[in-house]
């Protein structure tokens, strides 16, 4: 196939400039994220670019793709450029995706809609969070039956579970990402210390607020017990009016209700079950016919548990370092899962990706898929959906370009010549 994204791209970008037009999209990461900070607000900018603790397995996600090389081929004739692949029979035009990120209204008000648009428009799978802002019916309309997953969070509640598994596969989701390291909140320094989270002004529980048997058990706590009253300050007034004006319906009879408060406190009260065990996962294949693939996998014996499991895929994640602190890195990590799973089913991979050749990296490691997560929130922010869709132009000629230049012309060739470690 003569994939000619990356030669389009860059002559786009050259012509522009031509004019004098610059990319809204700045393409060296660090620039990217100080201009995404630089858009929205102290809160937002923690929540999204901050970690566990010291943030020291954030800086080793980065770090440790500096310990594997790739070492490019010549006179291979890279013309012909396929980097598309089948994954749970469904082909993806690139072989990554754009990671579950929760609470994206605070990035933008499009949120994952404005996500959801951009994935469609440049053929990128979408993973629509569990904590997303909008509901999943909404974004899988935008994106026009180009594919996406549904990640979850297991809750307290296992009729919600079933009622959020029951959703997406009605709206096309191709597959069920499982988070399995998030059974509690991490210790995240920057959020603690502005003693902020989105969650409990009503942010990023729109699949909650959408969801009928969530609604059910808002309204039959409503019948069971008073709403807890927080100490009356100006703050707990304005986190009131925030929760009521998020929540569906009218807002004045949220705040009259205190609908959106106890919708709050619902959330708080169920949202994950820190019991959960490898006996509790036959419940989701009994309520399912989609792939179901694991989320945060970093030991190969949890590989190996997985598989005898019957899941789909297994995915190597460290939460982008949101949530262990000191944790192994995700790419570090990597060699022993895939050695572990022995090309029986897929390994997804997230955690530090900042370019095409991390992703060249991680394949040639034996990942199936890679995540991209941080980048894309910060391109939101900073152009919306129009910015999303232009950085995910930007990763797909990277990309291509890396595995070109490295002297392979499709994936398999990738896997097949590696990376040296030093
Ligand atoms: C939730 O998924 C988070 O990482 O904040």
């Amino acid at each position: 196939m003569l994939n000619t994204r990356a030669a389009n791209r860059q002559r786009a970008i050259y012509i522009a400039g031509a004019s004098g037009i610059k990319p809204v999209i700045p393409f060296d990461v660090d620039l990217l994220a100080t201009k995404a900070k630089a858009r929205i607000t102290p809160e937002a900018w923690a929540y999204i670019a901050g970690g566990a603790g010291l943030e020291n397995t954030m800086a080793s996600n980065r770090s440790a793709f500096d310990n594997w090389q790739i070492v490019p081929r010549m006179l291979r004739n890279v013309e012909q450029r396929d980097t598309s692949l089948d994954l749970f029979g469904h082909k993806m035009t690139v072989p990554f995706f754009l990671a579950p990120i929760g609470v994206l209204e605070m990035a933008h008000p499009e949120a994952d809609l404005a996500v959801a648009r951009a994935a469609a428009l440049a053929q990128v799978p979408y993973v629509f969070s569990n904590q997303a802002s909008v509901p999943m019916e909404q974004c899988a309309a935008v994106m026009d039956g180009a594919p996406h997953f549904f990640q979850l969070y297991w809750s307290k509640s296992n009729e919600l579970v079933a009622s959020f598994l029951q959703r997406a596969q009605a709206n096309g989701s191709k597959g069920i990402v499982v988070t399995l390291d998030t059974t509690m909140l991490g210790w995240r320094t920057r959020d603690l210390d502005l003693a902020y989270l989105p969650f409990l002004r009503g942010m990023g529980i729109a699949q909650y607020t959408s969801d009928p048997v969530f609604q059910q058990m808002v309204d039959a706590a409503a019948k069971d017990a008073p709403t807890a009253s927080p100490k009356v300050t100006l703050t707990a007034i304005n986190t009131l009016i925030a929760a009521s004006r998020r929540h569906p319906g009218s807002f004045w009879e949220n705040l009259r209700t205190r609908r959106g408060l106890r919708a709050v406190q619902l959330f708080t009260q169920i949202y994950s079950r820190p019991n959960i065990t490898w006996a509790d996962l036959p419940f989701l294949r009994e309520h399912t016919d989609l792939p179901i693939i694991l989320k945060g996998i970093l030991h190969p014996d949890d590989a190996r548990k997985a598989m005898d499991y019957g899941v789909d895929a297994v995915y190597v994640s460290n939460h982008g370092g949101r949530q262990v602190d000191g944790s192994i890195s995700a790419i570090e990590a990597l060699p022993e899962v895939v050695q572990a799973i022995r090309d029986k089913i897929p390994v997804l991979f997230d955690s530090g990706v900042r370019g095409g050749a991390d992703i060249f990296k991680a394949l040639a490691l034996g990942a199936t898929a890679v995540g991209i997560g941080r980048p894309y929130t910060y391109a939101l922010a900073i152009a919306g959906w129009r910015g999303v869709a232009e950085l995910l132009e930007n990763w797909v000629a990277d990309f291509e370009l890396t595995m070109g230049l490295a002297g392979c012309n499709n994936l398999a060739a990738i896997r097949a010549a590696g990376v040296r470690k030093v």
